[in-house]
């Protein structure tokens, strides 16, 4: 999409369609909507009166201009209650209105900066990545492409004092939305397709256009540094495993170098513990944290956040075979931790193992953190659109609960309870790779906490809301991309 911010207000500007929002505990409409009203002779009152519309956060009406206005058709969206807007609120607002006016079949669209009780760039962040996010389609492998779309999407500002800071924002929106967008194409396209060749693939064409350096290292070269536990899950399968290294360094001096660590696993069977029907049907989604991953690479070039960031992700698929790792195996970590396989279905866990030893290793991160689709059972305890947050350290943790805040995503804080450590036991090794049922979610965070050591650590499981089987306001059924604008608010934060 083609975003600019324009001054021109709105009832004057000529586009397929504007859109304007109404709160729903104002009697009478505020500018630009009343603007809008006015120059189309009370049209727009009369639509709201007639429907009864109430204004609710992401309820939507329209009406044509008949000529009345420059442009032909009047979106009006509800933003709830004035005094209690949200970046939320807005980014609601925006997606139903774009969506409303891309159904219209409109291609050239123009929309208020909506919520104007917040700060000019956080109003036109959230109005862009709204905007964006709301009208996301996935049609690469269809016969009939999605023929309704919006191409060009003004922004518009009449406040000129105000208009840099809505630039900025409009354009960090932009970014952030669409980086979301390419973890959902990566997501949603098939195992098939995406192996860790291509996303070693993706990675290449990346670092080529422009900004970040890459490191892909092969079966070989994992085994010179003792990645035994990744690539004893890579043994059952065809595909070559990948571990890809991408890296970000600021200009000037750098403050901090953090590691961002995504599951790669292109697709899951579950091994030869092998996954039933139901449970392997969505496993395509198993590098839902490897694409966050990328998407949030792929943004830094254009933010520039003044810290050093290192994406990192043992690329690979979880397959039966002659070959593969059978329960009882024992296999060897990067950092000498032996470990033993009670079940070929947790991993996840084992190749997060090995990228955590290589982000203290040899990236010697200041701060790791991980995400990954990693436990059905944080899925029960959350629910489908949650993410679970685990770490060794408190102010990473407070730090990333706010950035997810900001973003708009949901992720609730898990402990780490350390008598559960011993659920990892194992008779023969140094850990065990599962532990009982219950508190799932907690054992495989206990597990990645031991290769993290004291190093600053967290982990989001983001099992539930990565992929989903409903369309959400801001997010059609399949892929979500969850996980890249809480990081890339993190990041943000991080290099003030
Ligand atoms: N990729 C799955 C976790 C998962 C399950 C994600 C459902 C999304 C939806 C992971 O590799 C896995 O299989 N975990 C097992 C662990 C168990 C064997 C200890 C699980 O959660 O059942
Ligand atoms: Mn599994
Ligand atoms: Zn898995």
């Amino acid at each position: 999409m083609n975003v600019s911010v324009v001054a021109e207000p709105l009832a004057a500007i000529t586009a397929d369609a504007v859109v304007v929002g109404v709160y729903s505990d104002d009697k009478k409409l505020r500018d630009p909507a009343a603007r809008v009203d006015q120059a189309a002779g009370g049209a727009l009152r009369g639509v709201l009166d007639a429907e009864k519309f109430q204004g609710k956060v992401g309820h939507v009406t329209h009406l044509h201009a008949n000529g009345k206005l420059p442009s032909r058709r009047v979106v009006i969206v509800g933003l709830g209650k004035r005094s209690e807007t949200t970046a939320e609120a807005v980014r609601r607002a925006a997606a139903a209105g774009l969506r409303r006016a891309r159904d219209l079949g409109a291609r050239d669209v123009a929309i208020e900066v909506l919520g104007d009780r917040l700060p000019s760039r956080q109003r036109a962040h959230a109005t862009v990545e709204g905007a964006i996010l709301g009208t996301y389609t996935f049609d690469r492998y269809k016969r009939e492409k999605v023929e309704k779309f919006v191409e060009t999407l003004r922004v518009v500002e009449p406040d000129g004092r105000q208009r840099r800071e809505a630039a900025e924002g409009a354009r960090r929106g932009q970014v952030f939305a669409e980086a979301t967008w390419f973890a959902r194409d990566l997501i949603n396209a098939p195992a098939n397709d995406v192996h860790p060749t291509h996303l070693a693939q993706v990675a290449g064409e990346m670092a080529r256009t422009g900004g970040l350096t890459l490191q892909v290292l092969d079966r070989t070269e994992c085994k010179k540094l003792g990645m035994g536990a990744f690539l004893g899950v890579a043994a059952g399968s065809e595909q070559p495993p990948k571990f890809i290294h991408l890296s970000w360094m600021p200009t000037g001096r750098t403050r901090k170098r953090l590691a961002i660590i995504g599951k790669g696993i292109t697709f899951d069977s579950g091994g030869l513990d092998l996954k039933t029907p139901d449970g392997m049907l969505r496993m395509k989604d198993d590098m839902s944290g490897a694409a966050a991953v990328l998407g949030v690479m792929r943004a830094l070039p254009a933010l520039k956040p003044a810290v050093e960031v290192h994406g990192l992700i043992a690329a690979t698929e979880n397959m039966p075979s002659g070959a593969a790792i059978r329960p009882g195996d024992i296999l060897r970590a990067m950092n000498g931790t032996t470990i033993e396989i009670g079940n070929t279905d947790a991993e996840g866990r084992l190749t997060l193992a090995d990228a955590i030893c290589y982000a203290i290793q040899k990236v010697n991160a200041d701060e790791i953190v991980d995400m990954a689709t990693l436990t059905g059972a944080c899925v029960i305890a959350l629910g489908p659109l949650c993410s679970g947050l685990f770490s060794n350290n408190e102010p990473l943790a407070e730090r990333l609960l706010a950035a997810a805040q900001s973003a708009g995503e949901h992720v609730w804080r898990l402990p780490l309870i350390d008598e559960y450590r011993e659920h990892l036991k194992s008779d023969v090794a140094d850990l065990n790779n599962v532990g009982p049922r219950g508190g799932g979610a907690i054992t495989a965070g206990l597990f990645l906490k031991e290769f993290a050591g004291d190093r600053p650590w967290a982990h989001l499981d983001i099992a539930g809301p990565a992929f989903i089987e409903k369309d959400t306001p801001l997010s059609a059924k399949g892929g979500t991309g969850c996980g890249v604008r809480t990081i890339l608010a993190y990041l943000a934060e991080a290099g003030r």
